[in-house]
């Protein structure tokens, strides 16, 4: 979609865009186009159940006395709460009405919206954009056959705000960081006979391009740093297991701050290994690497706005199957931390993969915080369902940043506890700790609280995203599939808590 801003108004579109608030509050250029159009638009918002709330769409085609295929009333909701999030939003709902009804062109005004002081109309109009870009997101590379009216019609979108400059700016920095979770969500859209630990560290290895510095390891390599836990998960498996470092040093010179780090569970696909998993739904399972996909969108989203930070990535990459060198339930592996685990359940396999991409993590880099994120529990999708990942960390501040940084892109978190009669429960009659808890009590606690015996003294939070990393039906501004939750997220943790205390701002969270 192209997305253009103008200070005049645009001559023509197919679809002109104008707001209502709660009450039927008509926007300043819904009022005027009213008059255009002899009052047709004012009754028409009074004939139905279009009440001005949020993200409802009254489409009136072809109005008379006017050179446009469609007004477009989109409702705002309340004046007084509409912030960057919720006209995000609405750009969102706009877009995926518009490519409903097969829209091709749209142009709003912002100026002519009325809405609020809360943000300037430069920014106004950049988040509406963002909204508009985020939600028109498709993964149609292996549709074929697609018939026209199965194709999205939405080309361009024409954004007036007396602004220009200024919301250009502010979008192209909104813009790269949706890059980065496009990104995000194609990776964990491919499936796995085409993503694999292989081809998914050469697609990290692409973010060279822009100035991430990246390291691929092979097995031989793993092998050689001890990464016995990470290495028995890929044994069953044909493909070659990784470990991808991205590295993004954007700090000012001089700075002598440790990297922020970031680690992502990258299980390319996830069979349950010996433990297999039913048949039923297991195609889920080619999303099983949706952390290490954050972690490469992020980067992404880091070096493209050019994110004055360093900031480190690394992601632990295997394919966990059944075969014959599949490791088996009662087999014990000792960690790169020497720490040695008896592997009970061969499906509890990204804890595995983590313990040694998180000790690496910790031991090489010295991060002044480190982040995880894995698709780790099914137990996490029983507790919080789709709606919000679990927050897990050592450090309460860190907790409290993330949580706030999730509010504000609309990508929530809750925290959930960690503790030693939990830490109890993983210990083993045989090894020092076991892969899995009892039963199957707290399975996303004693899962964390597996991952805390590898962090050391790090402060560390680890975010449980297998509940938001595919979503069954779209939301404003994200589409039904993939969904790149956590690259909003962690950008905005990034910029809130780094980048302003860099610049001797206040950071966010309390
Ligand atoms: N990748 C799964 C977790 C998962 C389940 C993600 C459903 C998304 C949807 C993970 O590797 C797993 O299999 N976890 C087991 C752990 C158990 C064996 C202790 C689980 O959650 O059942
Ligand atoms: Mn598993
Ligand atoms: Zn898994």
């Amino acid at each position: 979609m192209k997305i253009v801003f103008t200070a005049k108004p645009a001559a023509k579109a197919d679809a002109f865009v104008v707001a209502a608030f709660d009450g039927r509050s008509l926007s300043p250029g819904a009022r005027a186009l009213d008059r255009a159009m002899d009052g047709a638009l004012a009754r028409a918002v009074a004939a139905g159940r279009f009440t001005g709330a949020r993200n409802q769409v009254l489409d009136l085609p072809a109005p008379a006395g006017l050179d446009v295929e469609r007004v477009i009333v989109l409702g705002l909701g309340d004046r007084a709460r509409l912030d960057a999030l919720a006209i995000e939003k609405a750009g969102g709902a706009l877009a995926a009405h518009l490519d409903r009804v097969g829209a091709r062109e749209a142009a709003i005004d912002i100026g002519a919206l009325g809405a609020g002081r809360k943000l300037s109309a430069a920014d106004q109009a950049a988040h509406f954009a963002h909204g508009a870009r985020l939600r028109s997101y498709r993964f149609d590379k292996y549709r074929t056959r697609m018939k026209d009216d199965e194709k999205p019609t939405l080309a361009g979108l024409t954004v007036t705000v007396p602004e220009t400059r200024a919301a250009q700016a502010a979008f192209s920095r909104l813009d790269r960081v949706a890059d980065g979770v496009f990104l995000t969500r194609d990776l964990v859209s491919e499936p796995a006979n085409v993503i694999y630990p292989e081809t998914l560290a050469a697609r990290a290895k692409e973010l060279s391009a822009l100035g991430v510095d990246v390291e691929v390891m092979g097995e031989a390599r793993l092998r050689k740093l001890g990464m016995g836990a990470l290495l028995a998960v890929g044994q069953g498996s044909s493909r070659e297991s990784h470990l991808v470092v991205m590295r993004w040093n954007g700090a000012p010179k001089g700075s002598k701050a440790a990297p922020v780090a970031f680690v992502g569970k990258g299980v390319t696909f996830d069979t349950g290994g010996i433990s297999i998993k039913p048949a039923g739904g297991m195609e889920d399972m080619k999303w099983d690497m949706g952390g290490a996909g954050v972690v490469i969108g992020l980067m992404k989203a880091l070096a493209g706005r050019n994110a004055k930070i360093d900031a480190v990535g690394v992601i632990g990459l295997v394919e966990n199957m059944p075969s014959s060198t599949a490791q088996r339930p009662g087999d014990v592996v000792t960690s790169m931390s020497g720490q040695t685990i008896e592997v009970i359940n061969t499906d509890a396999e990204g804890r595995l993969v983590l313990a040694d991409a998180l000790w690496y993590c910790q031991t090489t880099f010295k991060p002044r915080a480190m982040v995880d994120l894995a698709t780790l529990t099914g137990a996490i999708i029983i507790s919080l369902g789709s709606y919000q990942a679990g927050l897990f960390s050592n450090d309460e501040r860190l907790a409290r940043q993330l949580k706030a940084a999730g509010e504000a892109v609309g990508e929530a978190v809750w925290p959930l506890p960690l503790g030693e009669r939990y830490d109890k429960d993983i210990n083993s009659d045989i090894a020092d700790m076991k892969n899995v808890g009892k039963n199957r009590e707290a399975g996303s606690i004693t899962a964390a609280q597996f991952l805390k015996r590898f962090v050391g003294d790090t402060p560390w939070a680890h975010l449980d995203i297998a509940g938001v990393t595919w979503s069954k039906a779209a939301t404003a501004t994200v589409p039904k599939g993939g969904t790149g939750f956590g690259v909003r997220l962690l950008d905005r943790f990034v910029a809130d808590v780094y980048e302003k205390r860099a610049s001797g701002k206040k950071p966010g969270g309390k």
